[in-house]
């Protein structure tokens, strides 16, 4: 019997399927058995012991369904989910060990650990803002990663993001207490994010950079052979990282 896990890759000829590709050339516990793009058909994938996911969101309600008829345990690292897809995936969760996250990086997952502290201890007087950069190709804004760190700011601050989001359109005056989102594509940039707690006299920050898309792969990797052994349900890095 083999004790390596068996990986299945939705978007395998992407940067992110290339960085997982070399990452699991030779790894010792985890095997990429398969994969696919816009132009392959999903092919056979029941031999697989988790799929993963880093594709495009029109793909994402047909990789559900394959893993749910499948029953086969799923990471989904696409950005840029509708409100639909979260519901969907809510769904899918019943029956299988889902986990979505945005960024799968270790680093991430402690800079939103952070942010939501400072959100606690750090008054309402203190506006947020997060601020972004990633390379010029990236489809969505503000990132999923973004997103993900404004509910970790409101979590602190007891509401949630949809409470507090300001509106993309920044002009007029400040409201207190909302979370503002900036956006910057250019170049290669493989991730900036910055929580700014900009108060009148002082600004606290925290901050995370990506130097190369690896860290990603060893965190989506690392998160797919926790999740094989989880029963059904959604998962977050969190979850994986023994954060929460
Ligand atoms: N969670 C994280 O930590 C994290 C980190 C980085 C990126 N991301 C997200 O991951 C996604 C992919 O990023 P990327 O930079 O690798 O994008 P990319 O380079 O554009 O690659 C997209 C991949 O998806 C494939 N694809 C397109 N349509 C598909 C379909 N219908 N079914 C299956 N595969 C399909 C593409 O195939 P073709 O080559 O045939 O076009 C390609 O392999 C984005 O949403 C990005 O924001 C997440």
């Amino acid at each position: 019997m083999s004790v390596k896990t068996d990986l299945y890759l939705f978007g395998v000829t992407g940067r992110m399927g290339i960085e997982i590709s070399t990452l699991l050339h030779g790894h010792p516990t985890a095997t990429l058995i398969g994969g696919t793009s816009s132009k392959g058909s999903y092919g056979d994938i029941s031999a697989a012991d988790v799929l993963i996911d880093f594709s495009v969101i029109g793909a994402i309600p047909t990789i559900l369904h394959l893993a749910t008829s499948m029953e086969k345990p799923l990471i989904i690292g696409t950005t840029g989910l509708t409100k639909e897809h979260v519901k969907e995936i809510e769904q899918a969760s019943t029956s299988i060990p889902i986990l979505q996250a945005s960024n799968t990086s270790f680093g991430v997952a402690v800079a939103a650990r952070l942010a939501q502290l400072a959100a606690q201890l750090l008054d309402e007087t203190y506006d947020v803002e997060i601020v972004e950069a990633h390379h010029r190709n990236k489809l969505d804004a503000p990132s999923g990663t973004s997103v993900s760190l404004g509910k970790a700011v409101a979590k602190g601050r007891g509401r949630t993001l949809d409470a507090l989001m300001a509106d993309m359109d920044r002009s007029g005056r400040r409201q207190e207490g909302q979370i503002g989102f900036s956006v910057q594509r250019g170049g290669g940039v493989v991730g900036d994010h910055i929580i700014r707690f900009m108060g009148d006299d002082e600004i606290v920050e925290v901050a995370h950079r990506g130097l190369s898309r690896r860290l990603f792969a060893r965190g989506a990797v690392k998160a797919a052979l926790w999740l094989k052994e989880q029963p059904a349900g959604l998962y977050t890095m969190q979850n994986a990282l023994g954060l929460e």
